[in-house]
């Protein structure tokens, strides 16, 4: 069985939630034929630790929650951070679970270079470096023979992206259009209820679905770095993040809600890009008012649906949670598995 040493950037509630994952779901990995040893993780709040021997995850997650440092670790190493620490910890494959930052990528853009860079296979969550640099990164990752995935970048764990590698394959994909942002559906729920905008979306903070800053939901920008995501990944584009024409739900209010359920429809934000003679067109986000027959507008709450248009199928949807700990935790071992799968033992 081959054994995969894993370097953990970011031990927040994505890292923890693959550790979780690794403590209680081992024998899915060992079903694939693989294991997972972590050798590192880098945190700037928690601490960087490192073992080539390799750190349980079980007592990482008991470290972080009852002290708040991973560096009273027994027997583990400290470790630096950023671009030293991912060259001095010798890792398979990195986990780049650092928050997104849609402005410039952060840490995470650099984090993804270096280990591209040094050879290691990357699976990562975050939206930054994909949606703002994938053209790059993906040439980066060809140069140095290795894997560039991104299954948690969007809908999370719900298989989509690594569907299209698989099952899709060859199907002719030309075009994706989806509910995309599970707070932008939450609060559009919400007001359906009554709630108001400003209630439903504290309500939607509470629960952990927003960003750490909910304007990149509500002003579209997380929906569109997921339809650059699509454009690029699923269509072969080069999208960045400022091609995707962009609206939000700021301004939507109980009155418009109410006014679209009188005429027997409901507003949703959607997100779609298609391909024409090979060429990606329209990436976009917005708020449309849908008819109830059309399958995005039985979407409520927080999830997420997403279609594919294809020659071969015709429509294939799927549903799924879009955000969540051990849903976006599940990514990254759903793409180690296909690491392992496409590149061998
Ligand atoms: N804030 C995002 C959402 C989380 O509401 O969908 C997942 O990307």
């Amino acid at each position: 069985m081959k054994t995969w040493r894993v370097l953990l950037l970011g031990f927040g509630t994505v890292g923890q939630g693959v550790a979780e994952r690794l403590r209680d779901g081992a024998t899915e990995l060992a079903a694939g034929g693989l294991d997972a040893r972590i050798v590192g993780v880098i945190d700037p709040a928690l601490g960087s630790i490192a073992s080539a021997e390799g750190l349980d995850p079980g007592q990482l997650l008991d470290l972080a929650n009852r002290s708040g440092s991973l560096r009273d670790y027994p027997g583990a190493t400290l470790a630096g951070s950023g671009a030293d620490a991912i060259e001095a910890i010798d890792a398979d494959v990195v986990f780049e679970m650092t928050p997104t930052n849609l402005v410039d990528g952060g840490p995470g853009l650099q984090h993804v270079r270096t280990a591209l860079g040094l050879g290691r296979h990357v699976a990562t969550t975050n939206k930054g470096p994909v949606a703002l640099a994938w053209s790059e990164l993906a040439e980066l990752a060809r140069a140095n023979d290795v894997q560039l995935r991104c299954e948690g970048t969007v809908m999370s764990g719900t298989p989509l992206l690594n569907v299209c590698d698989g099952g899709l394959a060859g199907a002719g994909v030309y075009g994706v259009r989806g509910i995309l942002n599970g707070t932008c559906n939450f609060v559009l729920s919400r007001m359906e209820a009554g709630v108001d905008y400003d209630e439903a979306l504290a309500e939607a903070q509470e629960l952990g679905y927003a960003e750490t800053d909910p304007s990149g939901d509500v002003e579209g920008w997380d929906a569109a770095a997921k339809v650059a995501i699509l454009g690029n990944l699923v269509l072969g584009g080069a999208l960045t993040l400022s091609d995707v024409s962009r609206e939000g739900i700021v301004g939507i209010g109980k009155g418009d809600v109410r006014s679209a359920a009188r005429q027997g429809t409901r507003l949703r934000l959607v997100g779609s890009v298609r391909a024409v003679d090979g060429t990606v067109v329209e990436p976009k986000v917005g708020v449309e008012e849908l008819s109830l027959d059309d399958p995005l507008a039985a979407v409520c709450g927080p999830a997420n649906l997403l279609t594919f248009e294809t020659e071969a199928l015709g429509p294939v949807s799927i549903a799924g949670p879009g955000a969540g700990r051990a849903a976006t935790g599940h990514a990254l071992i759903a793409d180690l598995l296909t690491i392992h799968r496409q590149v061998g033992s």
